[in-house]
């Protein structure tokens, strides 16, 4: 591992199984940062506490989305994948790094602020803490690189000031000022053309489901709302049907909906046939490998497992180092 360029740490929340939209904004990144870092993939069950109604799914969603995530090409051989919960060290660093943050700055900003306005009636000291769990996750690995979408770079800022009041407060440099890795990826929009594609608004295609449910949803897909009639030109630009075949169709095919869309020589019906067709060809051996890993979920499970070990051998390295540098007495084992 030597010859890798640094650490890559990122996390998700437990969502069961993916969708388009996962898969091109994270997993398919988190695939290929393998090639040139050490990476630790996370999936933050607690996190998932903040939120959750119920907890009822909360195991099954995190198999599922191991299984995702092992089956699309994340190599626990290489990689550490594991759950958040299976690394305790990460409360303790999270307790700590609490007392160096003031109150004001997580309660200003917009992503808890959001939070308020969606869940007015559960929030919990949890939520507020939000931040500082998700540093806790990025500085016990020492993560020099945290790939996420742009909606998590006032968290990553918040870790960055974070992991510089700790280093001053208690003059040492026991923890590392991550940086954020933008993942720059088409904006995947639901199957209704508007909004982000998204469970919650079940709008969204699941990289499991069978190619006939695949079709059957890619057949539901919102075009360019202007183009009413099959004899009306479309207007690829706007098409979120025609962003996807960008990603998953051959070059060739691409030019050529391209240009016969505008002059109304393709229909949309023809295009998403064509779509669905390459989707599912492109999903085929993902959905092997992942029907092979679900015949034995012991074997998953102890894939996380492995991981949380490799996981807590580097987190209590950091926390011998974090308890120094505070002055707390050092833990007799
Ligand atoms: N907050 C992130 C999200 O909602 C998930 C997350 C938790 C995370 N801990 C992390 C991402 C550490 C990167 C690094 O998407």
């Amino acid at each position: 591992m030597t010859h890798k360029k640094g650490r890559v740490f990122s996390g998700a929340r437990p969502t069961g199984r993916q969708h388009l939209g996962n898969y091109l904004g994270a997993m398919k990144n988190y695939v290929a940062l393998q090639e040139d870092y050490e990476c630790i993939y996370c999936i933050v069950d607690l996190h998932a506490l903040t939120t959750l109604e119920t907890t009822f799914e909360l195991r099954q969603n995190t198999y599922e989305m191991a299984l995702d995530w092992l089956a699309v090409g994340i190599r626990p051989e290489e990689s550490i994948v594991f759950v958040q919960s299976h690394v305790p060290q990460v409360t303790e660093l999270h307790t700590l790094l609490s007392m160096v943050t003031p109150l004001g700055k997580l309660t200003d900003l917009p992503t808890f602020k959001e939070k308020v306005r969606s869940q007015p009636n559960n929030v919990n000291y949890g939520l507020v803490g939000y931040p500082v769990l998700m540093t806790a996750d990025i500085v016990l690995y020492k993560a020099g690189l945290v790939p996420v979408g742009v909606d998590q770079a006032p968290h990553i800022e918040f870790a960055r000031e974070t992991v510089r009041s700790f280093n001053y407060r208690y003059q040492t440099n026991a923890l590392i000022e991550p940086e954020m890795k933008v993942t720059e990826v088409p904006k995947v929009l639901g199957i209704d053309g508007q909004q982000k594609m998204g469970k919650s608004l079940n709008n969204h295609i699941e990289l499991a489901a069978t190619p006939q449910e695949t079709t059957q949803r890619v057949m539901s897909m919102v075009t360019d709302p202007q183009r009413m009639r099959r004899t009306d030109p479309g207007r690829p630009e706007v098409c979120n049907v025609f962003t996807m075949h960008k990603v998953f169709s051959p070059a060739e095919e691409v030019s050529m909906i391209d240009s016969e869309c505008r002059r109304a020589g393709i229909g949309c019906v023809d295009c998403k046939k064509r779509f669905a067709a390459n989707l599912n060809a492109h999903l085929e051996p993902f959905r092997t490998r992942r029907a092979a890993l679900d015949q034995n979920p012991d074997a998953v499970w102890d894939v996380l497992h492995d991981g949380a070990r490799r996981a807590r051998q580097i987190a209590e390295a950091t926390m011998e180092e974090v308890r120094a540098a505070i002055g707390l007495a050092p833990i007799q084992r």
